[in-house]
């Protein structure tokens, strides 16, 4: 069965994301693409409808985004937002103003004729939330009001030629009833099923690897997290046997993770997974080394080696590799597809491990579609342990950015222990799963304490822990002082070398999340 899919063209706004997630939470199928895409991608998919974004720009930019207006006459139905309202009435004939005033923020909206398939449902006033500078001056022939604000034109409609269009945001959570107003575009004016489920997903996942692979050999690097876990067990569903999965420990794993995950999925979930410790060739690297960037790129580029060696094994005993399979998410895919300028790098090397390049393997990469929670959803759907799911991220380089100066085997444990103590207690106080980031950082300062009758002079350690969306921007989390302090009183008296232990109240930006 063909997936239904809804496709919004990308305009630049900083919602166009939120669209999406929106619509697939009505389980239909949407893509984000760039608004410069080839008019032929778009009719490819064959989609049930077209939304068009808002964006920064102003249609009478010279830089304007130079979308094909035959988008407009594909036959499908067209819901424009903002700049999308004026793409429309632009290119059809009429014309865009720069508004008197420059409307932002929560506005209200008279609904003109409540009979609009738009508003089905909707009460005549709606609380929406605005952002604009420009506005539609004069409506192209065969359109016509339908919604108003207090300052401009708030939506207009052509039904015959399907078209509709909204100078408001439906999509943000400022705009209460906009979920009803895009179920009406996607439910009625477009007829979707809504069976975009996860066990539709799933299987239609599952027959397309099936149909790539044939009888090709598959590998996949794990890392213990919920994409790459999630992304191995859907490729052992399809393919079985044919996947072996790497999972390598790089010495700076938390503790008892190495064993963990392998029990979880090699025992619960039948994964065929090859674990290599190569603790050893880690730390080797990382001995004398201090500076954060090097630390990244030494762990980077042994991972790389120790993962080519695996492959080539397995390799020799297949009969030959051809395929690996990533973790991409979907937010990678428009990041680097979309219409905004690259942002600068603070930290490099945000994903450790990648495509050994002398190998050239083919890519299989089954969660470029989803969203993180969707991951998660999918999971839940294979019957993957909540443990796995529900499991915060962890950086590639793990431990070893969270250990300041040195990495050596003692800093690591003492690590290890100190964070144990953080994730079981968030975890003790219902916390965990409502916190983006929590875990301990070793800091290279010793400092003088008493113990018993005893002077002790030992490390000190700092917990952190952040709320956040997408790792991008995060506030520190007011942890509970109860909460603060059972984690302190275990550290400084289970873990033997930290005897002080500090709390991060640093939100990002300016700070970062990991100390390094
Ligand atoms: P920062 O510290 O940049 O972290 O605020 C943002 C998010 O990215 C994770 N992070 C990394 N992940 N390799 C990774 O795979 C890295 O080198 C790396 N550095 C930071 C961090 O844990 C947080 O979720």
């Amino acid at each position: 069965m063909a997936t239904q899919t809804i496709v919004i063209l990308d305009f630049g706004s900083q919602y166009t994301q939120l669209i999406a997630r929106r619509i697939r939470e009505q389980n239909v199928f949407s893509v984000v693409l760039p608004c410069t895409v080839p008019l032929a991608e778009i009719k490819a998919l064959n989609p049930l409808g077209l939304i068009l974004s808002g964006g920064p720009s102003s249609v009478y930019d010279a830089d304007a985004p130079a979308a094909d207006p035959g988008i407009l006459a594909l036959g499908v139905p067209v819901l424009g937002i903002c700049y999308g309202l004026h793409f429309i009435v632009h290119h059809m004939g009429g014309k865009v103003l720069s508004a008197p005033k420059r409307e932002y923020g929560h506005a209200e909206v008279q609904i003109e004729d409540s009979t609009a398939k738009l508003f089905a449902g909707l009460p005549e006033v709606l609380q929406v939330w605005m952002s604009h500078g420009d506005e539609a001056g004069q409506l192209p022939a065969g359109f016509r009001r339908i919604a108003v604000s207090a300052n401009a034109l708030a939506a207009i409609e052509n039904v015959e030629r399907r078209i509709w269009a909204v100078q408001f945001h439906p999509e943000v959570h400022h705009t209460p009833l906009g979920s009803k107003l895009i179920k009406n575009f996607i439910f009625n004016i477009c007829g979707a099923a809504g069976d975009w489920t996860p066990a539709h997903f799933i299987e239609s996942t599952v027959n397309a690897i099936r149909d790539r692979v044939g009888k090709g050999h598959v590998i996949c690097g794990l890392s213990g997290g919920v994409d790459s876990s999630v992304a191995a067990v859907l490729v052992h569903k399809a393919i079985g046997s044919q996947l072996t999965c790497i999972f390598v420990n790089n010495g700076v794993l938390r503790k008892n993770e190495f064993a963990s995950v392998q029990k979880n999925l090699r025992e619960k979930l039948g994964l065929n997974i090859v674990a290599v410790d190569a603790s050893e060739r880690f730390l080797a690297q990382l001995a004398g080394v201090t500076d954060p960037e090097t630390k990244r790129k030494r762990i980077g580029a042994e991972f790389i080696a120790v993962f080519d060696d695996e492959a080539t094994r397995i390799a020799e005993q297949t009969g030959g590799v051809d395929w690996l399979v990533q973790g991409t998410l979907y937010p990678d895919v428009i990041e680097s597809s979309s219409v905004k300028g690259p942002s600068q790098t603070i930290k490099s090397h945000h994903n450790v491990g990648g495509l050994p390049l002398e190998m050239r393997l083919k890519l299989i990469e089954p969660l470029r579609d989803l969203f993180k929670d969707e991951v998660r959803r999918i999971g839940r759907d294979l019957g993957m342990p909540e443990d796995i799911l529900g499991r915060q991220p962890f950086p590639g380089p793990g431990l070893a950015v969270r250990i300041l100066g040195e990495v050596t085997p003692e800093r690591v444990a003492l690590l290890q222990e100190a964070d144990e103590i953080v994730v079981a207690e968030i975890k003790s106080a219902g916390l965990y799963n409502s916190i983006w980031q929590s875990f301990a950082v070793l800091l290279p300062v010793m400092s003088v304490g008493v113990m018993g009758d005893q002077r002790t002079y030992a490390y000190t350690a700092a917990v952190r822990a952040v709320h956040s969306e997408d790792g991008m921007t995060a506030d520190w989390t007011p942890l509970p002082y109860e909460v603060l302090k059972r984690i302190s009183s275990r550290i400084v008296n289970e873990v033997r070398g930290i005897n002080r232990v500090v709390y991060d109240i640093t939100s990002k930006p300016p700070g970062t999340i990991e100390w390094e």
